[in-house]
Order: C-alpha cells, then sequence, then structure tokens
C-alpha cells in the first residue's frame, strides 16, 4: 500500500443509508453513526467507512492519521437549486416575486455579459458554497453562454461535483438578457463542452414559462429527448402573480404544469423549483413522471410566496430535495436551509426532524437528483465529498450541545443554531477544499 495515496481521519461518522421516516426514532437500518469513527480515503474516493477500533487495525504502523475526535463528519450538503448569478443581490428589500425579478434580478443578471464579472463571481459564489458545507448544487447561470463556461471552469479547476445551465429565455425580460434562437444553439455548445466532463452535468434551464416561448421550450423538450443524460431545472408555481400571469400567457393550457408537460420537459431528471401552489392533480402527475420540486424554504419566507406542503407530496408520492435559491434565499448553508425548512413545516403543523432534514440534504437530494452513485452517503466506493462540522463553534452552540443527551437531540440543535462557523472544514474530491481557520 502506498500511504501517500491515502487519507486518515478519525471522527464521529453519520450518513443515511436510506430515509429515517417522519418519527421521532429513525427507521431500523437508516442511520449509519460511529461515535468515534475512522473515515478512509483513497484517491479521491471513500475506501472504508468503521469504528476506529477495528478498522486503525489494518493500517500500517505509522501512518499518519488526522484527528477530528472532537468533529462530526457527514457527506457534503447539496443544494438542489440555487442562482450563482444573484450571489451579490441577496437581501434586496421587500418585494414579491415578479417585482424582485424587474427590480433587482434583471438588472443585475445583465453583468453577466462581462466574462470578467462571471469569473470572479464564479469563485466568489464557490468560496461561499464551500465555506457553507456545500459540495454539489444544481445552479442557475444568467442567459449568456459565458456565464456558465465561467461557473464550470471554476468548478473544474476545484475538481467539484456540479450541475448547471444557462439561462433560456426569449420573451418578457430586459432585451438585453433575451436570446432568442440563439438560446439553444449556446445550450447545445455548452452541452458539447460540459456536459458529463469530469464532474458536471448540464441542467437545460428555460427559467420560467412566462420568460419562454413555447417555441423555445419545445426545442429544450427535444433537446431533453435527444439525450437521457441531462438534466432539467426551471420555476413552477412559486406566487399567485406568477400563476395569473402564466394563465394569460397559455390560455388552452389545463394548468402550469401543463405548459412544462406539453414542451416535453417533464421527467425523472426534472427539478421544478417551488411548487408552493401545487394542486392534487399536478402533484399526482409530477410523481407519476418522477420528477422533483426543489423546496427553498428561506426564500419562499423571503418573498412571502407561501408554505409548501411537504405532507401532500408524500401524499402523492411526489419528490422534493432542499434548497437555499440564492439571491431570493437568505442563507447559503444547508443549516439554515433546514432551519427555515423546519419553521415552513411548524406554520403547516407538519413537525421536520433532524433525521429527515439531514437524509435530505445529503443521501436524499442525491438520490432525487440520480447522483446517489456518486455522492450523498459515508459510503465506500463514492466520491470523498464531506463536511467536517464542528459542534463547539461558538460559546452558545458548545453550551447547548452539552445539554443534549442523544444524536436526535444534537442534530436538532446544530439544524436551529448552527451556521457557517460550524463548518470546520469542507472536503471535496477527497482534498480538503475550505478550512474555516484557514489552515489549509
Ligand atoms: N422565477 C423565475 N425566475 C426566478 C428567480 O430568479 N428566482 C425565483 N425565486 N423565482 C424565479
Ligand atoms: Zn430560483
Amino acid at each position: 500500500m502506498t500511504v501517500t495515496q491515502n487519507t486518515f481521519i478519525r471522527a464521529e461518522l453519520l450518513s443515511f443509508a436510506k430515509p429515517p421516516g417522519a418519527q421521532d426514532r429513525p427507521a431500523a437500518g437508516s442511520v449509519e453513526h460511529f461515535e468515534d469513527g475512522l473515515l478512509w480515503l483513497r484517491e479521491g474516493l471513500i475506501h472504508a467507512v468503521g469504528r476506529f477500533s477495528e478498522l486503525s487495525s489494518e493500517l500500517p504502523a505509522g501512518v499518519d492519521i488526522i484527528d477530528h475526535s472532537d468533529k462530526l463528519i457527514m457527506p457534503g450538503f447539496i443544494d438542489s437549486h440555487v442562482h450563482y448569478v444573484q450571489l451579490d443581490i441577496m437581501a434586496s428589500y421587500g418585494r414579491q416575486l415578479l417585482d424582485w425579478l424587474n427590480e433587482y434580478t434583471f438588472p443585475e443578471e445583465c453583468r453577466f455579459q462581462s466574462a470578467e464579472h462571471a469569473e470572479v463571481l464564479s469563485q466568489a459564489f464557490l468560496n461561499e458554497m464551500l465555506r457553507a458545507g456545500t459540495t454539489t448544487a444544481q445552479v442557475f447561470g444568467s442567459s449568456h453562454a459565458i456565464s456558465m463556461d465561467a461557473f464550470f471552469g471554476a468548478c473544474q479547476t476545484r475538481g467539484l461535483r456540479m450541475l448547471g445551465g444557462k439561462v433560456m429565455m426569449d420573451r418578457n425580460a430586459p432585451e438585453a438578457l433575451l436570446d432568442g434562437t440563439t438560446g439553444i444553439q449556446d445550450t447545445e455548445r455548452l452541452i458539447a463542452d460540459w456536459h458529463g466532463r469530469e464532474r458536471l452535468g448540464y441542467s437545460v434551464t428555460p427559467r420560467f414559462a412566462p420568460t419562454s416561448t413555447k417555441a423555445q421550450m419545445d426545442a429544450a423538450g427535444a433537446l431533453l429527448r435527444s439525450d437521457p443524460t441531462l438534466w432539467l431545472q426551471t420555476h413552477l408555481a412559486e406566487n399567485r402573480g406568477e400563476l395569473a400571469w402564466v394563465a394569460e400567457l397559455f390560455p388552452d393550457s389545463q394548468d402550469y404544469l401543463a405548459v412544462y408537460e406539453r414542451a416535453g420537459l417533464v421527467g425523472p431528471k426534472s427539478t421544478f423549483a417551488h411548487g408552493v401552489h401545487l394542486n392534487e392533480s399536478m402533484r399526482e402527475r409530477l410523481a407519476a413522471q418522477g420528477a422533483n420540486i426543489a423546496f427553498c424554504p428561506s426564500s419562499n419566507l423571503f418573498l412571502g410566496s407561501g408554505l409548501f406542503d411537504r405532507d401532500a407530496a408524500d401524499r402523492a408520492g411526489m419528490a422534493f430535495t432542499y434548497a437555499s435559491d440564492i439571491g431570493a434565499g437568505t442563507d447559503l448553508t444547508g443549516f439554515a436551509t433546514l432551519k427555515s425548512a423546519y419553521q415552513v413545516g411548524q406554520l403547516n403543523n407538519q413537525p421536520l426532524t433532524a433525521w429527515q432534514g439531514f437524509y435530505g440534504l445529503t443521501h436524499g437530494n442525491a438520490k432525487t437528483l440520480s447522483l446517489d452513485q456518486k455522492i450523498g452517503q459515508l459510503k465506500p466506493g463514492l466520491e470523498a465529498d464531506f463536511v467536517v462540522v464542528d459542534p463547539n463553534a461558538t460559546e452558545l452552540l458548545s453550551r447547548r450541545i452539552r445539554r443534549c443527551s442523544t444524536l436526535g437531540e444534537r442534530l436538532f440543535a446544530l439544524m436551529m443554531l448552527a451556521d457557517d462557523r460550524a463548518i470546520f472544514e469542507t472536503w471535496a474530491n477527497g482534498e480538503c477544499q475550505h478550512s474555516r481557520d484557514g489552515l489549509l
């Protein structure tokens, strides 16, 4: 064994083998937990995971073991819906969706016609994601192809697993953002250059029905049919004003979802952000077609969009993922997304356990995005993307954690109290890519 190819980390380890269910106690066999564990990495992959006392006996004498015994390692967090181009307009005051798009979002996205700006923002965004413990995201660019060249290029240099696409929009937005017929050509070119390259995947990205003509959505559907390995991302039923607008623009459509169905955009690799205002029929059709809703709780609270109904989703068998939706979302960390999801749940009388939350943020999101053969668990053969959480990051967190007597209580305290200070390190592709204390 060449010791240099290997990395060994001693820490508490937590991962989910399957959904924990909605009960206070997780379903049998769902949680894999080693209070004193050893994570063994080899060439960017997880080689072995186990109890320290057992696994360490297999190691040659004298190997270096990184000692994170007072930290908790979980799989890297996954964000199923986020706009990297909106990083600089987070927390723009006080509007609902359509005004917010016109006043803040569209002017901001115009700036991405500059390759230099796109490169600076790509780096800034990835720095923030890694600082927040997020190792994979499904990302919207602007309508400029160079926004995604810059983004994918930056991800490639860092060896990150990321999905993303350039926004397609050919109406109802400032002229400078409309992509007309070049939208589909640019998308095809980006797919050829980036899809399947190293750890990158392409998501075809019509922004939402109001800003794409039927012709553009049909062309996006044709692209998807031509290559089932592609992903699809867009928005659906976020806000009541948006719903009324879609009904006006597509008077012959049975409902909002039918606009996307007719274009062939709904399938097992499709993510529809929000889905706050769905009816039973739409949920059942999404479930039948295997598509998922990206639940974006901090964004839905910020824009006053409404409360996503998790129980109705579960009853219909409709999958959903957890997402920040930056720039309408207010926080990048998975902890904050779960905290908002918990608060939305409380207002709906649908409590969210920490088991459900952290399963969702890791294995759940990976599975629903068809990435579970690569990421989402601490499991031999998967890629070595994980977070090292410091439960003593702040005095308050430390005091609260000391009062907990079970893992479930500790996870809940993290979900409600932790922020980016609790992300001690973020590892991706087998390398430490962020260190809170700057000691890389
Ligand atoms: N719907 C269409 N575009 C957007 C966007 O950029 N953000 C949000 N939250 N909703 C949208
Ligand atoms: Zn969005």
